[in-house]
């Protein structure tokens, strides 16, 4: 890896900003190699200089992946000019080079993956990688068991081709739990409409094996660790 600014280092692993981490070195509380460091301008290697903040050794994170449970009202952008973002709920981290894996809608809710690892986003969305994703849904009236047989079976949503087998479980109270393994534009919502329904609200539950954590609020997020994202992985893409 090439060499980086101590500043930039320690802001991407600790998440605090390039200010506060003025502040830390002015204080002396980082060593390079075993040498006190104040200047937030020096290059360091991160794969082999040794860096330590308050005698601890901080270690460097190439890539960096958040489960957030998206709110609807905000966009799966990184930058808007009208409304907020799902990189706006990171407050306090630094999330420079992050985004989402593929798109909710605005008023849509759930699972999105948060990264700057773009090979697994890319291996995530790939129409041929065909990773599951699942929906709740409800909408605006029960679903007929044979239009749930429909929207199963290669629905035509006007694009050019037919959708892919679809996976659908009618659920209480106008719900229903459906999986795709496409990622085309309200994708759900125009498989619904094409059968007569309207969806109402639509919320993300799982992506491959990685599935939203109940207990995370609305707005909530938490880093995921090797053991969530390594069964994402195409393991010979990575050393
Ligand atoms: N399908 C939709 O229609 N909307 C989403 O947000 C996700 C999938």
């Amino acid at each position: 890896m090439e060499n980086m600014r101590l500043d930039k280092f320690l802001s991407n692993t600790t998440g605090e900003s390039r200010s506060r981490i003025k502040e830390i070195l002015k204080a002396g509380r980082v060593k390079v190699n075993s040498e006190t460091a104040k200047d937030p301008s020096l290059k360091i290697f991160p794969d082999t200089d040794s860096v330590e903040l308050d005698s601890k050794a901080v270690v460097y994170e190439k890539f960096r992946y958040y489960m957030l449970n998206k709110p609807a009202g905000c966009v799966s952008a990184t930058k808007d000019k009208l409304s907020e973002t799902v990189l706006d709920f990171f407050r306090g981290e630094n999330m420079d080079g992050f985004f989402p894996v593929g798109r909710l809608d605005k008023d849509s809710e759930g699972l999105l993956l948060i990264t700057n690892d773009g090979m697994l986003a890319h291996n995530l969305l790939s129409p041929s990688g065909h990773v599951e994703k699942v929906y709740f849904v409800e909408l605006d009236r029960k679903l007929e068991e044979d239009d749930r047989i429909k929207i199963e079976n290669e629905i035509d949503i006007g694009d050019d081709k037919p959708c892919l087998p679809a996976k659908v479980e009618t659920k209480e109270n106008n719900t229903a739990l459906i999986s795709i393994t496409e990622g085309r534009f309200h994708q759900v919502k125009r498989m619904f409409a094409a059968a007569g329904y309207e969806v109402k609200y639509l919320k993300r539950i799982a992506m491959g094996s990685l599935f939203l954590d109940e207990k995370l609020k609305p707005g909530g997020y938490r880093k995921l660790s090797d053991e969530d994202i390594c069964p994402l992985r195409k393991k010979e893409q990575y050393g």
